[in-house]
């Protein structure tokens, strides 16, 4: 994570003058065409100077400037629904980095845009990190671009129901009700199967590389590099290859969508050529970022100190 400042790329900064929260949304509205505008061209925006001091008041500017809003059912990652649809952004263990991702990409739905405000800067590190997805496909290696391309992906999923490692099913889904829980799968093309401990195991095939929705510009979307178990290390593999019998039964997995493995060497280097071009933005009060999940990976930095980055997701 050195180095991270010599690389920092611009998206668009707006220098506001100390915006309370009904100020901001009328000059956001007001500017809504050129704001949608540079969000589809340059991928991300920041703006400064605005009165974001409370959950109230992250609310209240997400309701007003995006439309619908997506919970976030059926992800991966630790987080507390707070009110509506903002949740903290991540309650992952801070003394590790969040890896790049496109939010829900190995799902059949996902945002289209992020929201970002911090309440609370940590002491050290902490920032979202950002790719940007087209950036990625430019620089990754034609082979694992066309390989990727040519023969998709699926994600598998193990998720227990209520005492194990990773995620449960319940969590995941927000809900108890496996008929709720299933329909939802149907309608989605996502294979399930319960197993006799109440564990749940979900199948998900996908593309990999997608066109935006807007634009059409081609896009790496995925989660390949955090669905691979060798993401976690040497050590923390080795320890997890010695509690499972195989790796399909890890919470999370990946081949390609023929079901074959994907090489651990193409996993690194994933992982490099995304690292060797993501953004450490450092976050300061008072900002509000919006992010196109489809032109923007994200992750989080790890940090020291407290933190507190709220999160909500539109359609
Ligand atoms: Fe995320």
């Amino acid at each position: 994570m050195n180095n991270l400042e010599s690389k920092q790329k611009v998206f668009p900064i707006f220098n506001l003058d100390d915006l309370d929260p009904e100020e901001f949304v009328a000059y956001y509205l007001d500017r809504e065409r050129e704001i949608e505008g540079q969000i589809n061209e340059k991928g991300a925006i920041k703006f400064r100077g605005v009165q974001v001091k409370s959950l109230e008041s992250f609310q209240f500017i997400v309701d007003s400037v995006a439309n619908k809003f997506l919970s976030y059912i059926d992800g991966n990652s630790p987080r507390t629904k707070l009110s509506g649809n903002v949740y903290t952004s991540t309650e992952y263990d801070k003394t590790q980095k969040i890896t790049m991702h496109n939010e829900l990409s190995y799902s059949a739905k996902w945002p289209n845009k992020l929201f970002f405000s911090c309440l609370q800067p940590a002491e050290t590190g902490g920032e979202t990190l950002l790719v940007d997805s087209r950036e990625i496909l430019g620089k990754m290696n034609p082979d694992i671009v066309s390989e990727i391309e040519s023969r998709g992906v699926i994600y598998f999923r193990n998720l227990h129901g209520g005492m194990g490692m990773g995620p449960s099913w319940q969590d995941t889904f927000e809900t108890d009700d496996k008929v709720q829980l299933e329909a939802y799968c149907k309608s989605y093309s996502i294979d399930f199967e319960w197993s006799e401990n109440n564990s749940l195991r979900l199948k998900q095939p996908s593309k990999g590389i997608i066109e935006h929705r807007v634009t059409k510009e081609r896009v790496w979307f995925n989660q390949i590099d955090q669905f691979h178990p060798s993401h976690l290390g040497k050590d923390i593999y080795e320890v997890m290859s010695t509690i499972y019998t195989s790796a399909e039964e890890f919470p999370m997995y990946v081949t390609y969508g023929d079901g074959k493995p994907i090489q651990e060497d193409m996993i690194h280097e994933i992982i490099n050529t995304i690292n060797d071009i993501t953004i450490a933005p450092p976050w300061q009060r008072d900002e509000f970022l919006i992010v196109d999940n489809e032109l923007f990976g994200h992750g989080r930095n790890s940090f020291t100190g407290d933190r507190r980055v709220l999160v909500a997701m539109s359609k």
